[in-house]
């Protein structure tokens, strides 16, 4: 099989590789890959950003899905000819995150991921796609739907009538707007383009503020919501744009923290945070449970992925490529 390797050297160093297909053990299945999307993390990995470098050569790239060409003796559960997606944290199968669960992360630094022609999971390592989903939308679930799915529906909890701030046009971000929406949640949209803007709109966003233009895009959101903030932020930057989510947050509101874009740390307004009484809360992508749960919503709303665009395996330096640019509105796919 034909795989792509990473040493965390940056994407024109990334090298086409043919290895034995993989065999399965007992509780195992091989899964021929179909379809992968790509995530901001697949850059740091592939550009060895900090502790994402690739301790040795790796294959990179977390989300995915395929068909089923194989299964172990012990494998009860799924037969050849299914369709899933393999899920991030592969122990994470229910209940909080622990440590146990928080093991070996697909296509990071101490783990393969998905960017190969054959992939073998263990068999409670996966999940049955929705079925209104083709495999190039079904790629996208894993990393960037299942996160903003964690932030929407389990941090936030967004009620009908509340109003929800996404912050530009990345993949997680129109995951957590179509979701907030589907939800009766009333939409801000943050973005640098307004082409974007547009588009968002679209996609039923009420109001939408280009952050380039209004550094102080805190101060608008206020006077959308009559000096009050909104009642939940899906904040993806992080660095020190916390400090403008906490400026727009509503008192008693709440932060779902999952972005990194802007560094891993950054001095902060604590008395904001103490005084609104709000809750702040880290998000890391979801367990196999909530990958199940929110793909019954995804077929019960008939919600599709939005995807910018569809590149092949041999294109994969060019996809990566664009995804770096920020040119791209959802997701970037890679079908085989
Ligand atoms: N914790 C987790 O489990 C988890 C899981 C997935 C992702 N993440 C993190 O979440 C973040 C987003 O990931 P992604 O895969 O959705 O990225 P992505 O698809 O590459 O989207 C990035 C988008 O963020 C927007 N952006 C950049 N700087 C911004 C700013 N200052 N203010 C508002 N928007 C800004 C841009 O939108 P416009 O072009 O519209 O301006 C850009 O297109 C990353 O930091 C990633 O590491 C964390």
């Amino acid at each position: 099989m034909k795989v792509y390797a990473t040493l965390g050297d940056g994407i024109e160093a990334l090298q086409v590789k043919e290895l034995p297909t993989p065999k399965v053990e007992s509780e195992e299945v091989l899964v021929k890959m179909k379809s992968v999307s790509l995530n901001f993390r697949d850059l740091l990995v592939i550009n060895g950003v900090a502790s994402w470098k690739p301790v040795s050569q790796r294959i990179p790239v977390s989300a995915g899905v395929g068909e089923i060409t194989s299964i172990g003796k012990n494998v009860s559960k799924w037969k050849v000819g299914d369709v899933v997606a393999g899920i991030f944290l592969p122990k994470w199968l229910e209940g909080n995150l622990t440590a146990e669960a928080y093991i070996l992360p697909l296509g990071g630094p101490i783990a393969d991921g998905v960017l190969a022609e054959y992939v073998v999971f263990n068999q409670q390592s996966i999940v049955k796609v929705p079925a209104n989903l083709s495999n190039t939308e079904a790629a996208t679930l894993p990393v960037a739907a299942l996160t903003a799915w964690h932030a929407v529906a389990r941090r936030s909890q967004v009620k009908d009538g509340e109003t929800v701030l996404i912050q530009g046009t990345g993949g997680v971000s129109l995951f957590a707007l179509q979701f907030a929406k589907a939800m009766g949640g009333k939409i801000i949209a943050l973005s640098s383009s307004d082409e974007k803007l547009e588009r968002v709109k679209a996609l039923g966003a009420s109001n939408t503020i280009n952050y380039k233009k209004h550094a102080d895009w805190d101060k608008k959101v206020l006077d959308l919501t009559d000096g009050r903030g909104v009642e939940h932020v899906i904040e993806v930057v992080g660095g020190e744009n916390l400090n403008r989510s906490l400026n727009a947050v509503k008192i008693g509101g709440t932060i779902s923290f999952i972005g990194l874009m802007a560094g891993l740390s950054a001095p902060i307004n604590t008395y904001q945070f103490v005084s609104k009484n709000i809750r702040i809360h880290g998000i890391e992508t979801g367990s196999r449970k909530m990958f199940e749960e929110m793909n019954r919503f995804i077929e019960l709303h008939g919600i599709n992925p939005v995807i910018d665009r569809v590149f092949s395996f041999i294109q994969i330096k060019d996809a990566l490529k664009y995804l770096e640019s920020g040119s791209h509105f959802g997701k970037v796919i890679i079908d085989f």
